[in-house]
């Protein structure tokens, strides 16, 4: 039985999934948005580069949810995106209402599938389409942690002059500055950083990993990131499309695990068939639960702006 894929908002974020999603095969993609002829166009555009880049899938653009229905996995980029200037918090009130929106016909037309969030501010907006969609919370699910950690993995690999594949590093915490990328579990095919760079060298990575994604804004002017974001999702959305059960860092539900509750918040899981299929919780140390404390205020603070 072949996968189907809906990525709603054909903006670069998704537009870009998109194009990840088909060259990767994961399935047959359905590119939605409101604008009449933006998914249209660039899922002509995308279906026409089967023949060269050799894929078997199928893509069609669309304004019309029927044409979702059925989908294993349905991956939500609609939103506004940030400009300089704006925290991913200035964002929050408009895409709550399009985020509310899309779970809710989504979900209508795909009741079984898997929601993968990236509208921003990712936590807040996971939570928004978790109530939208009253799934359970293994069915919901944010990227946040798998960019901040390609980003963590990438200026790691850079400072020591070496492929960013065998560098192993993760991003806990809130998609924004309060985030925590763990330094004590860093390494480069299992040798740890902290033997390697000095703690000046690492705390300048970690402080342009915080700021990674306003790095790109400030570069762009007008929007922000969409190559790796885009791809993130596609990875994520890959693993629970094949059931390979990779461990990831997403914003996932906590009930109790690392000491929070009622919230979604970056950590590692286990993705499969069956959307977050574990929490790999693991101790922290006292300083990695205060800046994981510090996180957690600002996602409240996000979801209670949600207003749901
Ligand atoms: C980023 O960090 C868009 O929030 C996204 O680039």
């Amino acid at each position: 039985m072949r996968k189907k894929i809906t990525i709603i908002g054909a903006g670069n974020v998704g537009a870009t999934a998109a194009h990840w999603a088909m060259t990767r095969e994961l399935g047959d993609v359905v590119l939605m948005d409101v604008m009449e002829g933006i998914p249209q166009g660039k899922g002509l555009d995308l279906l026409q580069s089967g023949p060269v880049d050799g894929f078997s899938y199928s893509i069609v653009g669309s304004n019309d949810y029927r044409d979702t229905a059925n989908s294993d996995v349905v991956i939500i980029a609609a939103g506004l995106a940030r400009k300089p200037g704006m925290s991913r918090d200035d964002l929050l009130a408009k895409n709550v209402a399009i985020v509310k929106s899309c779970t809710e016909e989504a979900v209508k037309h795909s009741p079984n599938c898997v929601l993968i969030v990236v509208t921003n501010p990712i936590d807040a907006m996971v939570y928004t389409a978790f109530k939208a969609s009253g799934f359970p919370k293994e069915r919901v699910v944010g990227m946040a942690g798998v960019l901040d950690s390609a980003r963590y993995r990438t200026f790691l690999a850079e400072a020591l002059q070496v492929s960013p594949k065998d560098i192993i590093a993760m991003v806990m915490g809130v998609h924004g500055d309060n985030m925590l990328p763990l330094v004590r579990l860093a390494s480069v095919a299992g040798v740890p950083i902290t033997d390697l760079l000095s703690a000046d060298k690492i705390a300048e990575i970690v402080k342009r990993t915080q700021h990674g994604g306003i790095e790109i804004v400030n570069h762009l002017k007008t929007g922000s990131a969409f190559y790796t974001p885009g791809l993130c999702a596609v990875e994520m959305a890959e693993a629970i499309l094949k059931d390979t059960k990779r461990v990831l860092p997403c914003a996932a539900y906590l009930e109790g695990e690392f000491d929070i509750s009622g919230c979604f918040i970056g950590v590692p899981v286990v993705l499969g068939a069956n959307g977050v299929e574990r929490i790999i919780e693991f101790q922290l140390t006292a300083e990695e639960k205060v800046a994981l404390a510090e996180s957690e205020v600002v996602v409240r603070k996000q979801m209670a702006d949600t207003g749901l």
